[in-house]
């Protein structure tokens, strides 16, 4: 293994200067404009990857297109297919950027833009992994499939139906995926759990007109009072989600789990501190990780009605509108609870308003084995790497086609991320530990060594 470690070491500056390119381009998914960003993101990896020496194509799915790389060395050897995607979030420097989001720029030992975590410099680690082993010994120690998709943060709309179509070209005996992080820097982490997701939009409609609300105030129900009413009622003081079902499918937390993560000690002060907030807040009864791993959540994303500019306006508005989503955990069916959450707001609305209720994107919650042979050689790479046994967790967040890699595919899903929960994912100031990003490297280069299978026998 010290050739391949040592090919990472030396291969560090041609690797983080390909970062900063991959980093700049604005791949976006969420806004139309930059849908030929996206695009040329997508050419941009399958030309790298191409020089690494895979077979490469960008696939065309319906939306933005998935770039897969393939390298096949032997039928004896096990196929792993490594997951990531080439997408970001929106990001522009109003939002509170000290840097240029699509300007990449190395401080102090961290590199600064939208992607960096998220999740570009993480899927930059099997990139960099698969390559040191090519370049040190002229192969891989198995075959590799890699995925990387252009939809995830705008909720993988097109995969699945993609992975459908192409059962045979994805097969795999296991699946990597970088995209969660460490419990904390320096502590890695395996992922067994994710939450799913149900984002809805509602909107209501009033007078036909934006009226004077001193003419026409007290005559007739004003959407946005109604609105906030109707939301206001959604989750109760406890925390609670206040909608008839929305918990009947929960699977409960093992005791296992809430023995082992109290066991992690976690610093729910100094999350307070850290976010800026005087006290934490969430469902009575659970401890903050249990919260945010392991139950679901109501929460309204956006809300937009009459006069918002400065000053005032004396306006009665015509209409109001809330984005508003739900984090679910293992047994729910995003399909399901959108429809309890829509049969709850139509039944909250009063006389004299009208309701469209738009679902915008799903995805389902996962829950994964903590054992096998993948599970035990992630650690063990974890471990090497980091200098640190990994813990085994859940995360809050959702990578909607894991559901799809373990059902559809019938493949184990090893969850290794590497950045870290303040690396400012989908906020200003992005960012990845360059450690973070080599060890990441390292970690999936032993990994590979670890599954490979030669002879009939592991190594
Ligand atoms: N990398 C995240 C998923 C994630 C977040 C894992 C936090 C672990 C902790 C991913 O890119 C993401 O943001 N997913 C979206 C999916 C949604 C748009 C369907 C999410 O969770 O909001
Ligand atoms: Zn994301």
């Amino acid at each position: 293994m010290n050739d391949i470690i040592k090919h990472l070491e030396e291969d560090r500056d041609r690797a983080l200067a390909q970062l900063v390119e991959f980093l700049s381009i604005p791949s976006i998914s969420a806004e139309p404009a930059h849908a030929e960003d996206v695009n040329r993101c997508a050419h941009y990896l399958a030309e790298l990857l191409k020089a690494d020496g895979f077979q490469t194509s960008v696939e065309q799915t319906g939306g933005h297109p998935a770039v897969v790389a393939k390298r096949i060395e032997s039928d004896t050897l096990p196929t792993l297919l490594l997951y990531g995607h080439y997408d970001v979030q929106p990001a522009k420097m109003a939002d509170g950027w000290k840097t240029e989001p699509f300007a990449p720029v190395v401080i102090d030992g961290k590199i600064h833009a939208r992607g960096a975590t998220d999740d570009k410099g993480q899927l930059f680690c099997h990139i960099m992994a698969a390559r040191a082993h090519l370049k040190a010994r002229g192969k891989l120690p198995v075959n590799l499939v890699m995925l990387i998709e252009g939809e995830e943060e705008s909720g993988s709309d097109n995969l699945d139906s993609f992975i459908d179509a192409n059962m045979e070209l994805l097969s795999a005996d296991a699946v990597i995926i970088s995209d969660t992080a460490q419990y904390g820097g320096g502590q890695p982490a395996l992922t067994y759990g994710l939450r799913g997701l149900c984002y809805l939009e509602v909107g209501i409609t009033g007078p036909n007109r934006d009226l004077h609300s001193g003419s026409f105030g007290g005559a007739v129900q004003n959407p946005a009072n109604a609105l906030t009413k109707i939301l206001g009622q959604l989750v109760d003081d406890s925390g609670r989600v206040n909608i008839p079902g929305f918990y009947a499918d929960v699977i409960p937390l093992e005791q296992w789990e809430r023995d082992e993560w109290a066991a992690l000690g976690h610093d729910a002060e100094g999350l307070a501190r850290e976010l800026g907030v005087e006290t934490l807040f969430g469902e009575t009864g659970y401890t903050t990780l249990e919260r945010m791993w392991a139950r679901p959540t109501l929460d309204i994303n956006g809300l937009y009605s009459g006069y918002s500019g400065k000053g005032a306006k004396t306006v009665l508005p015509a209409k109001a509108g809330a984005k508003l989503s739900c984090r679910l955990v293992s047994g729910q069916d995003p399909d399901k609870i959108a429809t309890l959450i829509e049969a709850r707001l139509k039944n909250l609305l009063p006389p004299g308003l009208t309701m469209e209720v738009v679902r915008l994107h799903g995805a389902k919650p996962v829950l994964l084995p903590t054992d096998g042979i993948y599970v035990e050689s992630a650690k063990e790479a974890l471990e090497t790497a980091w200098g640190k046994a990994p813990v085994m967790i859940r995360e809050g967040g959702s990578i909607p086609v894991v559901e799809t890699f373990a059902n559809k595919l019938g493949a184990p899903v090893v969850l290794m991320g590497f950045g870290r929960p303040d690396d400012r994912a989908h906020g200003p100031d992005e960012k990845m530990h360059l450690e973070d990003i080599f060890m990441g490297a390292e970690a999936v280069a032993r990994f590979l060594e670890l599954v490979a299978i030669v002879d009939g026998k592991r190594k």
